[in-house]
């Protein structure tokens, strides 16, 4: 089988660290101001969430538990399969409780789509979203972002907790690889 020459790419610097960083003092700060001390479900969906929710619930100064749910859309391919599989749920109620979604990128919206029905259906207090990444030229669905770090065009980003084809999560800034030929 051919390798595929995408694996080999050195991504080019497209969000470098420091703007990550910067920019996610400041969407803390709008997430401290929105809860307003009140306690939170903070929701990472792994696996590309990992490194921004690790980062981002540090900067914030409300009371949260952690919960980890898995869903997995994409192939070892650029674009969406489109279909959304759950592989890993959470087991604590959420009736009557604040949930905050983090996301490291709402591309199709198709996997933000299926949470909030997901997560809807169990009766919280509120459902809210949080996406370090937004692609909104790629939307299929008509799904609200509350909270975006950087919104993008068709660059497809991979680091700090992105993958292609499982690799470069551990990059610490965003990358982005050049389309295949
Ligand atoms: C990525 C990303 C989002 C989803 C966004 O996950 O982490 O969850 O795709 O794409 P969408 O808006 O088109 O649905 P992926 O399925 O690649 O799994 P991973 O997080 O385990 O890498």
């Amino acid at each position: 089988m051919m390798e595929d020459p995408t694996l080999n790419q050195k991504p080019k610097v497209f969000i470098p660290e420091i703007k990550i960083q910067a920019r996610l003092i400041e969407l803390a700060q709008e997430i401290n101001q929105a809860y307003q001390g009140k306690p939170i479900v903070a929701i990472c969906i792994l696996k590309g969430s990992f490194i921004f929710f690790s980062d981002i619930i540090r900067l914030l100064d409300i009371p949260l538990t952690c919960e980890f749910l898995a869903l997995s859309s994409y192939g070892s391919k650029m674009v969406s399969s489109g279909e959304v599989k759950l592989t890993l749920d959470i087991n604590e109620p959420l009736e009557g409780k604040h949930v905050l979604i983090f996301e490291d990128i709402v591309d199709s919206g198709l996997t933000l789509t299926y949470i909030m029905n997901l997560l809807q259906a169990r009766k919280p207090a509120s459902v809210r979203s949080c996406s370090l990444l937004f692609k909104p030229e790629s939307l299929k669905t008509d799904v609200h972002v509350d909270s975006v770090g950087f919104k993008i065009g068709k660059e497809f980003g991979v680091g700090y907790g992105l993958d292609y084809a499982g690799k470069f999560r551990g990059l610490p800034y965003i990358g982005c690889l050049e389309h295949e030929h």
